[in-house]
């Protein structure tokens, strides 16, 4: 029983509800060219969040989710970069904070590439994107063939993932390396404490926060994470954006950023060959990317991928939701396929109150319930860990997991996180990418292991 109308009639109301209420969300947070992530906390685009969003979105209007990529990618960077924020110049100045003139992307960002007609932020966020794509032309491909979607998106899509395997290759092992705690986009996750400890922070009296003027602060990072924030963004700015100029004073290679970046080659693979082109050479990468990864993070120990600071080029000894993304490779050792899925069901990721994966540790020294990337579940690495199940062919843990992640989308108004231990809903509300995710898995297929459809 898959699609709303082949459930029970009870079953099928509930989903009917739940789907109005995700498709307002989404209608609410629509800018006319974009969806902000949250109309209060991050009234901007985002990159990540818009690739989450598209794949629900295409739900709904295929072509609005090839929008939402498309204005994303639009402004992209020459040098490949795909640039973590996207400004929207009609919200006020002051309604996030680092705001445009923090960034100065056309000024600062000029010899690196960053357009001069939009601004941007300088770091990026997870690889996303070229599965988003994939999904939102798999959803529509008679239309996606009409617009030409894939043969615009491709070349932009490439160029992001040689800026990745070029650029960012810090540590000269083929991982990608992340040069700030928002690029894996879990800003205040343990696993970067000991790395970002070398970062002096900037005081908290030379920058106003504005994300306090929403969320609680008990749910939010502290000043002091926040000052050492604004000091690497500071120094990369300073430094034109310039990843061979740039003295990277926080550099990590993360686990699920890396991942992603897997499973988008092999959807560039898929890209490349419906344009007719070979996608051998992506596929090729999608498994030197795998090997590295598990050559380098995981730790057979542990049975869990783990964090690698590059300033000591140690694995760090935390464990994080992001050591359990990898799930989502199709290429994994049917081993490390065992050994996450019990981690998933041991005492470390097992909440009392939710189905979803908390974001660190259950049991870790630094275990926050409410605190961002601390310990709470988020929707987003839920869906990835649900998807990373099917694919392994585990479909009644993926099952769990989704009724587990629908039943709190809509019990707690699409929150942007929960606390795993009482279920609470804490952060933003009406949250895109949990509504977005949520249409998505409505319509996730038991009968195929790889693909929702839609
Ligand atoms: N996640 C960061 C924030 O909270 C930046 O992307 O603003």
């Amino acid at each position: 029983m898959n699609t709303l109308l082949d459930r029970p009639a009870p079953a099928a109301a509930a989903a009917l509800t739940l789907r109005r209420g995700a498709a307002r969300v989404l209608l609410d947070n629509w800018t006319g060219t974009s969806t902000v992530p949250s109309r209060t906390l991050y009234p901007h685009q985002w990159s990540w969040d818009s690739a989450f969003i598209a794949i629900g979105l295409r739900h709904l209007s295929a072509r609005r989710a090839q929008q939402e990529l498309e204005s994303l990618l639009a402004a992209q960077w020459a040098d490949g970069r795909v640039p973590h924020i996207v400004f929207n110049d009609a919200v006020p100045a002051d309604a996030y904070f680092p705001s445009p003139d923090f960034w100065r992307s056309s000024r600062s960002g000029a010899t690196a590439g960053a357009p001069a007609n939009r601004e941007t932020s300088g770091i990026v966020q997870p690889p996303v994107h070229a599965l988003a794509a994939w999904l939102v032309h798999s959803a529509d491909p008679a239309e996606s063939r009409r617009r030409g979607f894939l043969s615009r998106v491709h070349p932009r899509l490439v160029g992001w993932h040689d800026y990745l395997l070029t650029r960012r290759d810090l540590g000269g092992d083929g991982l990608v390396s992340v040069v700030h705690p928002w690029e894996p986009g879990m800003d205040n996750s343990p696993t970067w404490d000991r790395a970002l400890a070398r970062v002096e922070p900037t005081p908290p009296d030379t920058f106003r926060r504005a994300d306090l003027d929403h969320g609680q602060p008990a749910d939010r990072p502290t000043d002091l994470d926040y000052g050492r924030y604004v000091r690497l963004a500071t120094d990369y700015r300073d430094a034109g954006y310039d990843d061979r100029a740039a003295e990277h004073r926080f550099a990590v290679e993360d686990p699920a950023f890396n991942a992603l970046l897997v499973v988008s080659e092999l959807a560039l693979a898929e890209i490349t060959r419906e344009l007719g082109l070979p996608g051998e050479p992506h596929r090729e990468r999608a498994d030197r990317l795998t090997r590295h990864l598990v050559d380098t993070l995981w730790d057979a120990g542990a049975g869990i991928f783990r964090v690698r600071d590059l300033g000591d080029r140690s694995l760090v000894d935390e464990r994080s939701i992001t050591g359990l993304v990898p799930l989502i490779i199709p290429g994994l050792p049917p081993e490390i396929v065992r050994r996450l899925s019990r981690a998933l069901h041991g005492p470390h990721f097992t909440s009392p109150a939710t189905r979803l994966v908390p974001s660190y540790d259950l049991t870790g020294h630094a275990f926050a319930p409410h605190r961002y990337w601390r310990g709470p579940a988020w929707f987003n690495t839920a869906w990835l860990i649900e998807r990373g199940l099917r694919t392994h062919g585990l479909h009644g843990d993926a099952a769990r997991l989704r009724q587990g992640f629908l039943a709190d989308a809509g019990r707690t108004g699409f929150a942007e996180y929960l606390d795993p231990l009482s279920g609470e809903a804490r952060g933003a509300r009406h949250f895109s990418w949990t509504a977005a995710l949520t249409l998505d898995l409505l319509c996730a297929d038991d009968a195929d292991p790889k693909e929702p459809r839609p």
